[in-house]
């Protein structure tokens, strides 16, 4: 590709983020995003494969000749039949529910509705990626499955594209986030755990509620939560090794109507972290202990809700070595970051599927989720390059093993 040409395609991607960036839509509504990523794809010549979804796209290069123009999950079977190696590119496509601020001339068009995570930014570079790999689709010795996923933030589309069959016959997969704090032509790569599992819980306590004169009338739920949401945080200090890591946050609190009143019962909920399934488990189950335990010492009980959140996101370690490799021949840098606290659907792909997820440098200003959030489009012909090479190389060394 000759520099006039790197450049117009550097600024195709750029395009494409941008117009994604205006048009943010929320987790599950993903209609135009889907339809405007089917449209690029088909102009590219791209396969579209049908998998029965309201939102997302999922797209293939590569495979038999005459494939073109045959659509469906059971065309897909028919290659993985055939022995074909395949390897999946995943990119998130949702925004979240946030008014924008960052006074750009192609900031949200939509009110109260932001790509504050970058999410834009994957689908662009996921794209250029498909458009590189159209280009030498005939030297592809498998399969690239494109997994354009809808509905990221509420932890919901890993599991609807693993439903719908998106992973089956897939060799290894890979997926990349953005990092505001990693410099442009920074890649962050961890062998094994690397973002948290990302549970909630709500605990509801019950009290019996009297005149605030009288408590001795009543039970009270307040003194009662607050003595539980004291003893939780004992769990991180004396029930986790110090060579592990756990959050446990109580977020919210909510009891009472009156101030001379006890009230009935005391609400609070908040987020527990975890890297691995044993830590996970150790924590869930010594807070249920806590909570019910604190309370019986109170003469009353808690009720623990659990809002399962995605597991943490473990890298093959084959692949996560395979990653650092291919980046390294791409002259970009290659870092190992520390442990993320925050959550990502895509664990739920590794707990099926080997593979690795990656932090791209995208060097902004703000952190994931923030109404300011930005990114330098610098990152995208970098990253675009950077997932068809991990799946044109995936291919080749599946195929050689074969
Ligand atoms: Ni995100």
């Amino acid at each position: 590709m000759s520099a006039a040409e790197a450049q117009t395609a550097a600024q195709r991607l750029v395009d494409i983020r941008r117009q994604l960036h205006q048009q943010p839509e929320l987790s599950g509504e993903e209609y135009e995003t889907t339809e405007a990523i089917k449209r690029w794809l088909t102009e590219a010549g791209i396969r579209i494969v049908d998998y029965g979804l309201p939102t997302g796209v999922i797209a293939e290069i590569g495979g038999k000749p005459g494939r073109e123009g045959a659509h469906g999950a059971d065309n897909a079977k028919t290659q993985v039949e055939h022995g074909l190696p395949i390897v999946a590119l995943r990119a998130d496509i949702d925004a979240l529910p946030i008014e924008e601020e960052t006074g750009l001339p192609y900031a949200s068009k939509v009110k109260g509705k932001m790509h504050a995570c970058g999410h834009d930014f994957h689908t662009a570079a996921l794209l250029g990626a498909a458009f590189a790999l159209k280009g030498r689709e005939k030297e592809l010795p498998g399969i690239v499955r494109l997994l354009f996923q809808p509905a990221e933030e509420k932890a919901k589309g890993a599991q609807q594209l693993i439903r719908s069959g998106a992973l089956e016959g897939v060799d290894a997969i890979f997926g990349i986030h953005n990092k505001p704090d990693l410099p442009v032509g920074t890649i962050g790569v961890r062998s094994g755990p690397f973002m948290a599992a990302a549970d909630g819980f709500i605990v509801e306590v019950a009290g019996v509620g009297t005149h605030a004169a009288a408590p001795e009338t009543g039970i009270d739920p307040i003194v009662t939560a607050s003595h539980i949401i004291t003893a939780l945080q004992t769990i991180v200090s004396r029930n986790v090794s110090a060579l592990d890591q756990a959050v446990i946050s109580v977020t919210r609190l909510h009891a009472g109507s009156a101030w001379n009143v006890i009230s009935d019962k005391a609400v609070f909920d908040g987020t527990i972290r975890t890297f691995t399934e044993e830590v996970r488990q150790t924590v869930r189950q010594r807070f249920e202990q806590v909570a019910s335990g604190v309370a019986a010492a109170f003469g009353t009980t808690a009720a623990v809700k659990w809002l399962e959140g995605p597991p943490a996101v473990v890298n093959d370690a084959r692949w996560a070595t395979f990653a650092s490799r291919i980046a390294k021949t791409q002259a970009l840098t290659v870092v190992e970051p520390a442990l993320s606290p925050a959550g990502e659907d895509f664990s739920f792909y590794l707990q099926q599927t080997a593979g690795a997820f990656l932090f791209v440098g995208t060097d902004g200003p703000q952190q994931w989720h923030h109404p300011a959030f930005e990114l330098d489009e610098a990152a995208l012909p970098g990253t675009a390059g950077l997932l068809a090479g991990l799946a044109g190389e995936a291919l080749r060394e599946l195929a050689a093993k074969r």
